[in-house]
């Protein structure tokens, strides 16, 4: 199977989602629910990584390139995430959620990845992706929606007594106003670092915290004990006018690197995106709107699909840049046009 038949694919299934060449923001503009953004964000994520191009420099000795990555004491094949969807009702009439995750969860096992899933409003939705999580023998992060402290705390319990990987809770969701029109259950809300302190407090598994997007934010996440924080705007779903990701990374990295984790995401579609992010000072990425195209386009073997491409692009831009392993990649392979 290839990418492209895996799109064509995806466009007799998909709703709400064209599953576009370039996946941008702009055929699926606002739409929410589905996919979209609010006030046209996701292209702005899109559209940063674009303003950044790879330097190159080929003078290095002529040897394989390594992609690994560590992380929490545990290798991977690529710096990546998985971006959690809580509801695939955004992208079609009947709640697949469960099967989605099943799908991404077992690609993720079997091409060295991390795969996060959403807590999502179905209650089959978490027992589904743990029972999958333990089936596949992923590495997986439950992302938990910022709703009453009382009841992140139960869904951590449950967490706790499984393999899960670390768990993160999203802290921006508390800008979903759409979550009203699905749901008549108590909503996603603000938190502060003494929640946030309490959450940590409850695992031994690593502690993320994903919605950060500014220096201050992250210094929080910080105080709060997280091992590791998403540099995040929901993929332009919760704040019209919030800055592109690309564009707020390098504060972040020069206010908490070395104290905790960055992943980012936003946007970042390809193995050259993934190489710009780390070039940039992140540790790894997080992609979520193409791994959605790639499962309606071939279930398991349509994302794996898509990690294949994501792998050889990585690869491709890493010999082409001088780097051999991801500690080699550098600001200066990089440059950002104005
Ligand atoms: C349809 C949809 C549903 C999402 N649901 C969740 C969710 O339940 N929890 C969460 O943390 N992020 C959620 N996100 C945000 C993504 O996980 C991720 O942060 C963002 O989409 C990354 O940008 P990208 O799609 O441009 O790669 C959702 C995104 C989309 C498009």
């Amino acid at each position: 199977m290839t990418y492209q038949e895996v799109l064509e694919n995806a466009r007799k299934t998909i709703k709400n989602c064209k599953a576009c060449p370039e996946c941008n923001g702009l055929a699926c503009g606002a739409t929410m629910p589905g996919p979209g953004s609010k006030g046209g964000n996701a292209h702005e994520n899109w559209k940063a990584w674009r303003r950044i191009k790879l330097e190159i420099d080929t003078f290095a000795p002529n040897t394989a390139v390594d992609t690994s990555m560590t992380l929490f004491g545990r290798d991977f094949s690529l710096p990546l995430l998985t971006g959690p969807i809580g509801t695939m009702l955004q992208y079609s009439d009947t709640d697949v959620t469960v099967d989605f995750n099943d799908g991404v969860i077992r690609a993720a096992a079997e091409s060295g990845v991390i795969a996060c899933f959403g807590d999502g409003l179905a209650p089959q939705t978490v027992p589904g992706a743990l029972a999958s999580m333990e089936r596949h023998g992923a590495a997986v992060i439950p992302v938990l929606n910022p709703l009453p402290n009382a009841h992140i705390l139960g869904e951590m319990e449950r967490i706790e007594k499984t393999s899960a990987f670390a768990v993160a809770v999203v802290v921006d969701s508390a800008g979903l106003g759409h979550w009203k029109h699905i749901s008549k259950d108590e909503g996603p809300g603000s938190k502060t670092v003494e929640d946030l302190q309490l959450f940590k407090a409850a695992t031994a598994k690593p502690f993320v915290v994903k919605g950060i997007m500014t220096a201050r934010a992250a210094e929080k996440a910080v105080r709060a004990g997280a091992d590791a924080i998403i540099v995040s705007n929901h993929g332009g779903r919760v704040l019209a006018d919030a800055p592109a990701t690309a564009d707020v990374l390098p504060e972040i990295v020069g206010a908490v690197k070395g104290q905790t984790k960055i992943i980012v995401d936003g946007g970042i579609r390809s193995g050259g995106d993934m190489f710009k992010a780390l070039a940039l000072g992140a540790d790894a990425v997080l992609i979520c709107r193409p791994i959605a195209v790639s499962w309606f386009g071939g279930g398991s073997e349509g994302v794996r699909c898509y990690f294949d491409k994501l792998q050889a692009e990585f690869a491709e831009a890493m010999y082409m840049c001088g780097a051999r392993k991801l500690c080699d990649i550098s600001a200066d392979m990089i440059r950002i046009q104005k």
